[in-house]
């Protein structure tokens, strides 16, 4: 049995949120939830993450998990306001104890202990959680973070931000912990499943000459067309362009606020004694 699949794609961070579900039981799980956060006037909404649950709601889904595939850097994550609004689970790789090592003492983030218990599951590699009839398996692909998980449910790959669609190629692993060698070995681990698998891919740049965002493509798609890894492209080779693409990247709009947030597992940090919430904007001379 295979799980069925709808994607929510929010075009102001580029990111695919998607519903998985059991067709057997209607048991569902959201992977990366988007909290919607505007950064000039500071305004949160959950608009998008309310419009997965309405449809979690509307289809009779049994909402068990919210998998998270890593902290994110360019959105901010709802699954604490979604395990709020219905008690799930909130479940992100093991490794999120590295992430908030390095990131709770650069906001002085006293109230972040460092081991994910904001999160309800820890999973690492070849780990497995039941989603209703079938099995959430887990593949540890590091590269982009060290906490990267990809998620394998029947016949679909949740890969998050290791691969992008085929015409788009791979994610920047220059952030603290990534690494370009690493991810290119955890690609390989996608790429050896078996070559019909759907692969679901957490974000769309739109590549120049293609308008329509997609997040759907298949292993033997991105192992023959993928422009940084397709038709067995050479590791070093994948090493050099990955790190030299990386270093005419911008920092992601949302990083600062992102994973302020992300590290505490999608919630807010604590209020002022006057009740207000603030997020922090770190400063140095560059
Ligand atoms: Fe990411």
């Amino acid at each position: 049995m295979n799980p069925n699949v709808q994607t929510f794609f929010d075009p102001a961070t580029f990111t695919a949120t998607h519903l998985v579900s059991d067709p057997a039981t209607g048991v569902a799980a959201i992977i990366d939830p988007v909290l919607d956060f505007e950064p000039k006037g500071g305004k949160l909404s959950t608009t998008s993450a309310d419009a997965v649950l309405q449809a979690v709601a509307d289809q009779g889904l049994s909402l068990a998990y919210v998998l998270e595939t890593h902290a994110h850097a360019d959105h901010l994550s709802a699954g604490d306001h979604i395990r709020r609004r219905t008690g799930t689970r909130l479940v992100i790789g093991k490794h999120i104890a590295d992430v908030q090592r390095v990131f709770a003492p650069m906001f002085d983030a006293d109230d972040v202990p460092t081991d994910g218990r904001q999160f309800d599951i820890l999973l690492g590699e070849g780990d497995s959680l039941p989603l209703g009839e079938l099995t959430i398996g887990v593949l540890h692909t590091p590269g982009h973070t060290p906490a990267c998980n990809s998620y394998l449910i029947g016949d679909a790959a949740f890969v998050g931000d290791t691969l992008f669609m085929p015409d788009y190629g791979t994610a920047r692993s220059d952030f603290p912990g990534g690494d370009a060698r690493t991810l290119y070995r955890s690609i390989q681990k996608i790429l050896a499943l078996p070559p019909a698998t759907r692969v679901f891919v957490g974000h769309d740049y739109l590549p120049a000459g293609r308008s329509d965002y997609r997040w759907e493509t298949t292993v033997a798609a991105e192992a023959a067309d993928n422009v940084h890894v397709g038709g067995q492209a050479s590791e070093d080779g994948f090493v050099a362009m990955r790190e030299a693409r990386d270093r005419t990247l911008a920092p992601p709009t949302l990083i600062l606020p992102a994973l302020q947030v992300n590290i505490r597992g999608g919630a807010l940090p604590p209020a002022s004694p006057s009740g207000k919430v603030f997020l922090k904007l770190p400063v140095t001379f560059a």
